[in-house]
Parts: structure tokens; C-alpha cells; sequence
């Protein structure tokens, strides 16, 4: 079977091609050495065995086929993995992010959305991805840091910047060397702004992953700026990108639109049937350990292995009716994959969930004459590793 993962229909609607392979080729060869699993009980399967691994540095070393710890923007994503990928030091990143008590953070997120939405409000037509769904979470983030958004830097221009560097493609010099120099910029602006905190801390998160520490152990300071900046990288596009899917899925199917706003209480059950649905992180990868065999194909160790988590989300196996968008579906005894599973679980599920909860809460609130142009026609971005619309042109 060959398929085109770039194809612009696969993109857009890519469910009829997961059904075929998760019935004929569940795991599927994307290129020597390099697999693509569909399966719901697969993709548990291996997100919780200790077959598979997340060694991201050597994967982006033998992409480029030399030592990327030389190259700024990559040696914060190496500082990044140690940290992610030692269960210790995971921990104090976990503590440090759960510090704050969610109830806090649902009024602080509610404060970053009232201050955007008024910005733009009066105007009665906009992209919502641009005046919204992307300020929201790097808003709601700074708040969470205690720093200014406009500050010095454009947030959200950097980590665009730095992002391109986790992207299945590999840059060219000219990209290397933009996405260095957003690195190198966002490293000193929170050196210096750690060094103040180590000062004088406060509540905030980066006061404390200074402080957190169990068994005696710390996060270095590289680690908690590579943590800082790449905990923005991992929460803004994921969360903007997922609130225009919802969005998008609410209008193109109007009877759950209607429905939810006749009964809010639906809110936490539109934003998981929205994520199981159309996902904004579809895909993620991990690197055999060791040699296995999977549904009669025999994997070797330092193989690649994707798991199409969006996939997943559609098998029938687990989903009544799986390409139904259905707020209230029957509840089921799996969870959705969007967040993974496991030793990697998402570290701001629940910080995402709750941003796209009080995102729709004030957009149906404020804009109660919301409507999407062309909501048939939306474009994607041309990845299939993102699930990205390319602009959500909204009037109220
Ligand atoms: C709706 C929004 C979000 C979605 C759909 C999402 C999805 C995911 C997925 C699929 C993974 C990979 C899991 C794996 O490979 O096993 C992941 C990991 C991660 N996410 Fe999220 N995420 C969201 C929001 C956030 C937010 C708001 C933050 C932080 C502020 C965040 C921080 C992280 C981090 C740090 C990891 C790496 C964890 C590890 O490898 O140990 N995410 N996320």
C-alpha cells in the first residue's frame, strides 16, 4: 500500500486512510527503519512498554548525521530531554508545574483571555488564530512565569523561530542560523530573569524550578531555561492549534454547538471530544531499545517508530461510532491518546484542557454572534505531524 502523508486530502481528512491501514498494515513502513502504528491497543501498548524510548538528541544527531549539542537551539532541546527523560528530574518539573493550584490558574487564564478579547472585540471581524487561539496560551503562560509578555522579546515570533527545529524537516544553514539566534535570545532574557528570581522569589514557576528539589536533587540552571522555553514551545502551538479544531468542528457540526450551549456543563466533554476528534498533536515518535515483533513485522533495536495517536483516537475498537464528533458521547473505559500515555504523558494536559475550557467559555460569552467564514473550506497547514489550520476568519 503507498500513501501520500503530504497529500493535501490526507491532510485534511486522514481517517479513511488510518481505517485502511489499521485493517490491512497496523504497522506500516514509512521508510527503512522508520514505522508508522494505527492501532489503539498498539499505540498503548507501546507508549507504556520499556521497549521504546525517547532519545530525541541522538535522533536529531543522526538525522543531520553529525553532533547537534554544538548547534544553541538543539543543545536546549538535548538539556531539555535530560531532564524529560530521567525519571527524577522529571519529577521536579512536574512538582514545579503543579505548584499552583488549578483554581488559580482557571482565573489567571480567565484574566489573559477577558484582556485579549478586548483588544480586538469592538472590531466585528478578525483570524481568531491570530488575535486568539495563538496569544491566548503564551499569554496565560507568561502569566504563569510572572513575566511580561511584551516585555523585551516577541514571544510568540521566537518560539515560531525555535519550533521549526523539532519539525520532521531538517533546516537548511539560513534556518539553522535563525532558529540559533531566537535560541541565544531566549536564553539570556531568562538567565537574567532566574538570576532575579534566585534573588527574589515569588509563586511563580520559575521560582519554583530554582527551588524544587527531592532526593537532593536539582535542575541545573541550563535545564530550567531549556525546560521554560520548550514548555512554551510545547504548550502554545498545541493548545492554539487544538482551540481552532474545536472550533472549527463546532461549527461545521452546529447541532453540538447548540447543544453545548444549551447545557454548559458539556464544556469538559466538547474540549475531550474535540482532542479525541481532531487532535492538534496527531503524532509522536520514540526509538526501539531493543528488537521486537508488533502484529507479525519484526522491528529492530534503533528503529523509529511513530504512533499516529489521531489514529488511535478513531478505532473503532475502542470509539463507538469513531468519526462522529459527539460531545456527549457514551463514555468509554480508554482514554482519548491525545496527551500520549505513560512516562511521557503530556506535563500540561491538564494546564492545556483547562486553557481551551475557559478559551471557549469566553468566546461563546463575549461573541455570542460568533461564525466562521467558509467553515467547509478551511485550510491546513501542509504537515500531517501538526494539525494545524491555516487561519480561523471569524465575524460577530
Ligand atoms: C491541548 C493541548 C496539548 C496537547 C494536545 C498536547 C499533546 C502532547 C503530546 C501528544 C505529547 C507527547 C506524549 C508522548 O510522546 O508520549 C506531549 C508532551 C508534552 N507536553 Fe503537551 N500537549 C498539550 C498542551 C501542553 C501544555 C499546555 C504544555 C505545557 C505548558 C505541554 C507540555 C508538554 C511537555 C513538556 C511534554 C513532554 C513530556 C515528556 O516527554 O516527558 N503540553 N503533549
Amino acid at each position: 500500500m503507498k500513501i501520500d502523508f503530504q497529500a493535501p486530502e490526507f491532510i485534511a481528512n486522514p481517517y479513511p486512510v488510518y481505517a485502511q491501514l489499521r485493517e490491512q498494515s497496523p504497522v506500516y513502513l514509512l521508510e527503512p527503519k522508520v514505522w508508522l502504528v494505527t492501532r489503539y491497543h498498539d499505540a498503548e501498548y507501546l507508549l507504556k512498554s520499556p521497549l521504546l524510548d525517547k532519545d530525541i538528541p541522538s535522533a536529531f544527531n543522526q538525522r543531520y548525521g553529525r553532533n547537534m549539542n554544538d548547534e544553541p537551539v538543539y543543545r536546549m532541546h538535548n538539556d531539555f530531554w535530560a531532564s524529560m527523560n530521567s525519571p527524577s528530574r522529571r519529577k521536579l518539573v512536574v512538582k514545579a508545574l503543579n505548584a499552583g493550584k488549578m483554581s488559580d490558574l482557571r482565573v489567571l487564564a480567565q484574566e489573559s483571555a477577558k484582556q485579549l478579547v478586548d483588544k480586538w472585540i469592538t472590531r466585528k471581524q478578525a483570524d481568531l488564530m491570530q488575535v486568539f487561539a495563538c496569544p491566548f496560551p503564551v499569554q496565560v503562560i507568561c502569566n504563569l512565569l510572572n513575566i511580561e509578555l511584551e516585555q523585551s522579546l516577541d514571544f510568540l515570533a521566537e518560539i515560531k523561530l525555535i519550533a521549526r527545529s523539532g519539525e520532521p524537516k531538517l533546516l537548511d544553514a539560513t534556518e539553522l542560523e535563525t532558529s540559533n539566534a531566537a535560541a541565544l535570545r531566549l536564553d539570556s532574557f531568562f538567565r537574567k530573569i532566574c538570576r532575579e528570581r534566585r534573588k527574589q522569589p515569588g509563586d511563580d514557576l520559575i521560582s519554583q524550578l530554582l527551588t524544587a528539589e527531592e532526593d537532593g536533587e536539582c535542575l541545573s540552571e541550563d535545564e530550567i531555561i531549556s525546560n521554560l522555553i520548550i514548555l512554551f514551545m510545547a504548550g502554545y502551538g498545541t493548545t492554539a492549534n487544538a482551540l481552532c479544531n474545536i472550533l472549527r468542528l463546532l461549527f461545521l457540526y452546529p447541532d453540538q454547538r447548540e447543544l453545548l450551549l444549551a447545557k454548559p456543563e458539556l464544556l469538559t466533554c466538547a474540549v475531550e471530544e474535540g482532542l479525541r476528534f481532531s487532535t492538534s498533536a496527531p503524532i509522536t515518535f520514540f526509538v526501539a531499545v531493543e528488537s521486537f515483533e508488533l502484529q507479525g513485522v519484526q522491528i529492530a533495536s534503533g528503529d523509529t517508530i511513530y504512533l499516529a495517536l489521531d489514529s488511535a483516537n478513531h478505532d473503532p475498537e475502542i470509539f463507538v461510532e469513531p468519526d462522529r464528533f459527539w460531545i456527549d458521547r457514551p463514555p468509554t473505559v480508554k482514554k482519548l491518546l491525545s496527551f500520549g500515555q505513560g512516562s511521557h504523558y503530556c506535563l500540561g494536559a491538564k494546564l492545556g484542557v483547562l486553557m481551551l475550557e475557559v478559551a471557549l467559555e469566553t468566546l461563546f460569552r463575549r461573541l455570542p454572534n460568533l461564525t466562521i467564514d467558509n467553515v467547509e473550506q478551511l485550510t491546513w497547514e501542509p504537515t500531517w505531524v501538526f494539525k494545524s489550520l491555516e487561519s480561523l476568519p471569524a465575524r460577530w
